[in-house]
């Protein structure tokens, strides 16, 4: 492709460190629907005349459906091209002879590449948006399928207050409506179109680049050629959203693992999305959500990469910039596979709501509700505070629970206690007193729940 120069091959050493088609293979569809619109431009700008145009679109699409058919053949060549884009123009070239070797005027790899990376994550960014979509479906319905469940929400990993379940899981889509928000503005930033920016200085000749982004369905047209080639902010953002989103579900992932042991007991994973142990007949390790979380180390690990590849280059295009690609396709596999992971444990998953109920009513989680019990009653905030803290000191050194005291012993540590106090304390009066817009008593989970399943079918 570019021998001309040159009085001798490359070496087998060089060869090796150069290409890039083992991994931009993944690039090929878009490589091919780029090349087509190209075609068409060079076509509109006459560098193709009406015959030359139709033989190159011709030309790529049978090399497509061959490849499309035939996908050996691809895997068969890794070896013999540098890259995506000559593999393409070589296959160009052989079907459609002097025509052919027309489709690369006014077009650099450097361009190309850039366009078929945008494209590549506009793709990814839809497809991880319908898998978010669907996880969020599936928790939704635990949402509804646990109404009324109570479990203990934990601070610093202990128990603070009773919630109910269901306002659990709505923590979680909280976050991923945040990563469907975060994916939907990466894809806007992808979708500035780099084609005819050539390799740095503007492509040679009257392209319509305002058309070919219409043709290739990008928003706009990238405003310096020099930036356009070099900017990879779009692959960065991809894996940054990708990150985040790893790290969501290395979170959930992990509650998911505590409550599933013997410990907590809150829930039970079944069989088909865990696995035994080769040694310990009884085991039942949960080893999807595991690697969910182990997983989240690769998508941290592919931002860094590419924002150190990145870091003090030179504008526009350096060769360093071939190290995206992995970072990006790595990312698109690990969260693929996370989110479908989790969405399969998420619909399995068995709740001992008994075992729950009794975690919550331990613990003094009662002991907010007790010194708001006593503000409701007139009693400054930090007076109640320090009522309850004593009060709650005597309960421990009873070995009770507070609302085991009996009537006598509260009036003791306050007058402003009533004979109400034991109903006030218990479970189900907790969670419904926190009562606001965003809390977990029941009508409003009840709300959030609706509010969310709107904002997911509105979602398209
Ligand atoms: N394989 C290259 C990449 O992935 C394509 C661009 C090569 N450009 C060049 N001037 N050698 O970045």
């Amino acid at each position: 492709m570019w021998g001309g120069r040159f009085e001798r091959p490359p070496a087998p050493e060089f060869w090796r460190i150069n290409r890039s088609f083992p991994f931009d293979h993944r690039l090929l569809h878009f490589d091919f629907e780029g090349s087509i619109a190209w075609a068409r431009a060079l076509g509109r700008a006459r560098v193709l005349n009406g015959r030359e145009e139709r033989a190159v679109v011709r030309a790529l699409r049978e090399v497509r459906a061959a490849t499309d058919r035939n996908p050996r053949h691809v895997y068969r060549s890794l070896d013999r091209f540098e890259d995506v884009h000559s593999y393409v123009e070589a296959a160009v070239v052989e079907k459609a002879g002097e025509a052919g070797k027309k489709l690369h005027t006014g077009r650099s790899r450097n361009d190309q590449v850039a366009l078929d990376l945008r494209m590549y994550v506009v793709n990814e960014c839809d497809g991880a948006r319908g898998r978010l979509r669907a996880l969020i479906a599936s928790i939704l319905k635990n949402a509804r399928r646990h109404f009324g469940v109570v479990l203990p929400a934990y601070t610093h990993l202990q128990r603070a207050q009773p919630v109910l379940l269901s306002h659990l899981w709505l923590a979680y889509v909280e976050t991923l409506f945040r990563d469907l928000d975060r994916f939907q503005a990466v894809r806007k930033t992808a979708l500035v179109l780099p084609l005819g920016s050539g390799a740095c200085a503007g492509s040679g000749f009257p392209i319509d680049r305002a058309r070919l982004a219409k043709d290739l369905g990008f928003a706009a047209v990238s405003k310096n050629s020099l930036d356009a080639v070099g900017d990879r902010d779009f692959a960065v953002e991809f894996l940054s959203a990708g990150a985040l989103l790893m790290m969501h579900l290395s979170r959930m992932a992990e509650d998911l693992i505590l409550y599933s042991t013997a410990e907590f007991g809150f829930v039970e994973l079944d069989d088909p999305v865990t696995s035994g142990s080769s040694l310990m007949p009884q085991k039942k390790n949960p080893d999807a959500l595991e690697l969910v979380r182990g997983k989240t180390g690769r998508a941290f690990g592919n931002l860094q990469r590419l924002l150190v590849v990145m870091k003090a280059l030179p504008l526009a295009y350096d060769k360093d910039m071939q190290e995206d690609k992995e970072a990006v396709f790595d990312t698109s596999d690990t969260i693929a596979l996370s989110l479908d992971g989790m969405n399969a444990v998420v619909r399995s998953v068995r709740i001992d709501a008994d075992r729950t109920r009794e975690a919550a009513s331990t613990g003094f989680q009662n002991a907010t509700e007790c010194a708001d019990y006593l503000v409701r009653k007139g009693l400054p905030f930090r007076t109640a505070h320090e009522v309850v803290g004593r009060l709650v000191l005597h309960a421990i050194g009873k070995g009770v629970a507070l609302d085991e005291l009996p009537f006598s012993e509260f009036e003791r540590f306050s007058p402003v206690f009533k004979k109400d106090i034991h109903r006030a304390l218990s479970v189900d009066r907790c969670v419904a007193s926190r009562s606001v817009p965003g809390g977990t008593a029941p009508q409003y989970v009840r709300k959030a729940i609706e509010d969310a399943e709107r904002r997911l079918a509105d979602d398209r």
